[in-house]
């Protein structure tokens, strides 16, 4: 993308994990960002460290006033909005039938609810500004089920499909807006779970932030035909299930 000279960004959950990758990988571009994060210390200290080009505001992604106040400051910081990255996340562990009703609410609140907030007020702005990019993180588990984690399921299909249809809409004014669909990924979101998780995957590994803020890079940077539709970076998970054949090893 051209027109990102004296334009800002926004990244929310960008003070650890994937969003502080992406965030990085922005600045190493020369887009200046805004981190919005619950997480103050780490958001200042991953702000002081990159320079003039970024700083930290404290964000609840489900709060409207403090998506205004993000949005203002990242404009009369940085310039017009040119790019906002949905990367918030939390996730829940429970099946349908364990999982509290107020937790399963909490995670669509903030994995899609928080996403269609900043997309809802982002997107008069970056229709002002003559277009822009909008970035959704979702996961595999926005492309296919998972047992015992039914709220994080629902909230990132959702995310797919919003992605959707806010491409439709806002094409016209030269905003795309893409999903990305991350595997397993190292971060602290992840920091409990078993490594063998990866262990069928073509690819059998974890994935690192810093590859899937490569694909946010290009999807902002690159990708000027590519709107409504998914990227996927899974090492393979979601390509089709390993049968084997008689007396082959992995
Ligand atoms: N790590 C993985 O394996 C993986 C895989 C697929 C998708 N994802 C998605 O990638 C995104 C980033 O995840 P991560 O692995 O870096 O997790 P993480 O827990 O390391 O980071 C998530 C960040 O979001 C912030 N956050 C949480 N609730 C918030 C709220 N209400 N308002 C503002 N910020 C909030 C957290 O403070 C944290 O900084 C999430 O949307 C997650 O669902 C992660």
């Amino acid at each position: 993308m051209t027109e990102l000279e004296g334009r800002s960004a926004v990244v929310t959950g960008g003070a650890r994990g994937i969003g502080a990758a992406v965030v990085a990988a922005l600045a190493k571009e020369h887009i200046s960002v805004v981190i919005g994060d619950l997480l103050e210390p780490e958001g200042t200290a991953l702000a002081d460290s990159l320079g003039a080009g970024a700083l930290f505001r404290r964000l609840d992604v489900t709060d409207e006033a403090g998506w205004r106040a993000v949005l203002d400051d990242a404009e009369a910081e940085f310039g017009p909005l040119a790019v906002l990255i949905n990367n918030a996340g939390i996730v829940d562990f429970g099946g349908i039938e364990s999982e509290s009703p107020a937790m399963f609410r909490h995670v669509v609140d903030v994995n899609l609810y928080g996403a269609w907030l900043g997309m809802h007020l982002a997107a008069p702005r970056l229709r002002a500004a003559g277009g822009g990019v909008i970035v959704n993180i979702s996961s595999t588990a926005g492309l296919i089920g998972y047992a015992g984690v039914g709220g994080y399921v629902a909230s990132k299909w959702g995310l797919r499909g919003l992605t959707k249809a806010a491409a439709l809409e806002l094409g016209p004014a030269n905003v795309r807006v893409c999903s990305i669909h991350p595997g397993p990924i190292h971060t602290p979101m992840t920091e409990q779970m078993d490594e063998s998780v990866a262990a069928a995957q073509p690819l059998a590994r974890f994935g690192e932030p810093e590859e899937v803020a490569a694909m946010v890079r290009f999807l902002v940077t690159e990708a000027t035909y590519s709107t409504g539709s998914e990227f996927v970076l899974d090492g393979g998970a979601t390509a089709g299930q390993v049968v084997g054949l008689p007396g082959e090893t992995r």
